[in-house]
């Protein structure tokens, strides 16, 4: 079979920079693709993380007077990811994260920073390294879509061009006197091009150019096609919906192994069969007794624990939660959070915990090895986003047989089954969903999973069947394989 060769560009890839879901997924596709027999080469800013990681450098091409300052394009390989790396110090070797200053406004110069890593992707993708020529350049979220506009304004032959959303709130709107600067003509400020509402788009033009775009999850990439999941891009969708699909992500399952993994004191095997193995109880119920030691939670075996790990934003439904927080109480249930993000909501969370700290532990920031030990010690996992495109910590969990409570949203609606999903899927509940997203409707799916809780066998029926679903990216690497090859079989149109 023909080899095909993809270059796919983001702004973060796991393990080297994260700030959310995005970089999972950047990082674990490419290694999941290889398997499928595509190349992925994936290009990435410079951020100094990203520097101190790299390994002996491959190759290197300067940038004289690139987007301001002097630029290096560098290859390397890195953790089993093959990388090119605009090193761009005066744009990139900054501290705070990707996006934000360390005060937490926007970089101001957003849309230069961005634009010279699309420009970069184009101009790899127009054969600028000889070693590596992609047919496909593959762009991430709105941070990499203006490549797709400068591989169409270069008027020459160029790669086919796919185009993922991982999250449409998020859509790199600038001021259209940026137009000259990021180096596009001044045609491209039309509506057939760049222009967004007045200003210029970046997600907007990769959702334009793009040969395919897709989504992370069948049913997000039918929300965005209304008004409101469209979030202002639902018209121009609704215009390219047959070239748009969902594919669900997956999650890093040797990352995410409850029999490997080294944040948790009892191990257990996930995959395993339908009958739910002593060990595995016994062991969950040992990471349960360390979560609740370890944060000063009430040691209570039979409490029924809920977890949330995730950025603490509107998004997220975290609101929803603190609205249920008597709920909680008055069930017997224990709270643990981790997370970041509204400070307002974690302020409130915060008070919450200190109010009541026997059922409510509150972590606010960032840590690896306690979403793990959470996953692993909490009874249910509850998402209760007001969208999700697709949701990866209702993944993990169910590979730790940890049910997930999810709102019927976006991936989590495609990746969890509830009992009143029955008849359609055949008696494998893996959860429980609960929607409209309302604090009343999520009170009342917390008081229903508790009661199942206490109903062991029930309960452990569900764990088993999480346990034995399917979370790994073979099935996902598949389908972008797919994608791909059906691309560059396709002859190439140029865009009206
Ligand atoms: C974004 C989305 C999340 C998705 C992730 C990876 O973080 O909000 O739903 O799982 O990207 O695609």
């Amino acid at each position: 079979m023909k080899s095909v060769r993809v270059l796919s560009v983001v702004s973060e890839i796991s393990p080297l920079i994260k700030t959310g879901g995005l970089a999972d997924v950047t990082g674990a596709l490419p290694i999941a693709l290889k398997a499928e027999g595509i190349e992925v080469r994936t290009l990435a800013p410079g951020y100094p993380s990203v520097m101190n990681s790299l390994g002996p450098v491959e190759g290197v091409l300067h940038l004289p007077h690139f987007f301001g300052g002097e630029a290096r394009l560098l290859w390397a390989t890195c953790c089993e990811l093959r990388l090119f790396v605009l090193d761009a110090p005066h744009l990139f070797a900054r501290a705070g994260n990707p996006y934000l200053t360390p005060d937490g406004v926007d970089w101001p110069d957003n849309a230069l920073r961005f634009a010279a890593l699309a420009r970069t992707a184009a101009d790899i993708g127009l054969g600028v390294v000889p070693s590596f020529v992609p047919d496909i350049v593959h762009a991430h979220d709105w941070h990499a879509a203006l490549a797709l506009a400068y591989l169409h304004y270069s008027n020459r032959r160029r790669p086919a061009t796919v185009m993922t959303v991982h999250n449409l709130a998020y859509q790199g709107v600038f001021p259209r006197e940026m137009l000259a600067a990021i180096g596009l003509p001044p045609e491209s400020f039309a509506i057939h091009g760049v222009e967004y509402y007045g200003k210029i788009g970046f997600l907007k033009a990769g959702l334009y150019f793009a040969d395919r775009i897709t989504t992370v999850s069948p049913t997000y990439a039918r929300e965005i096609l209304s008004d409101e999941g469209g979030m202002g891009l639902g018209g121009l969708l609704r215009e390219r919906s047959c070239d748009l699909s969902g594919i669900l992500n997956g999650v890093d399952t040797s990352v995410w192994d409850p029999a490997t993994d080294p944040h948790i004191p009892g191990c257990f095997y996930a995959d395993m069969p339908s009958c739910f193995e002593s060990d595995v109880l016994e062991n969950r119920a040992a990471n349960k007794a360390a979560l609740q030691r370890r944060l000063g939670l009430k040691p209570a075996p039979d409490a029924f624990l809920l977890g949330v790990i995730g950025r603490m934003s509107r998004q997220k439904g975290l609101d929803l939660l603190l609205e249920n927080l008597e709920t909680i109480a008055s069930e017997g249930m224990q709270l643990v959070v981790l997370g970041s993000g509204d400070r307002g909501l974690q302020y409130r969370f915060s008070a919450a915990a200190q109010a009541n700290p026997e059922r409510l532990s509150v972590s606010i920031g960032h840590d690896e090895g306690l979403a793990h030990l959470i996953q692993a010690g909490v009874d249910a996992l509850v998402v209760p986003s007001r969208f999700e495109p697709c949701g990866l910590t209702q993944l993990c969990a169910l590979r730790y047989g940890t049910v997930p409570i999810v709102s019927r949203v976006g991936g989590l609606e495609d990746t969890v089954i509830d009992a009143g999903d029955l008849a359609v899927t055949g008696g494998k509940q893996t959860g429980f969903k609960f929607g409209p997203a309302t604090a009343e409707n999520l009170g009342g799916v917390l008081k229903r999973a508790c009661a199942t809780f206490h109903d062991v066998a029930a309960w452990r029926r569900i764990q088993s069947n999480g346990m034995s679903t399917d979370v790994s990216w073979r099935n996902p690497a598949r389908r972008y394989a797919n994608l791909y090859r059906r691309l560059v079989e396709l002859p190439q149109e140029k865009v009206a």
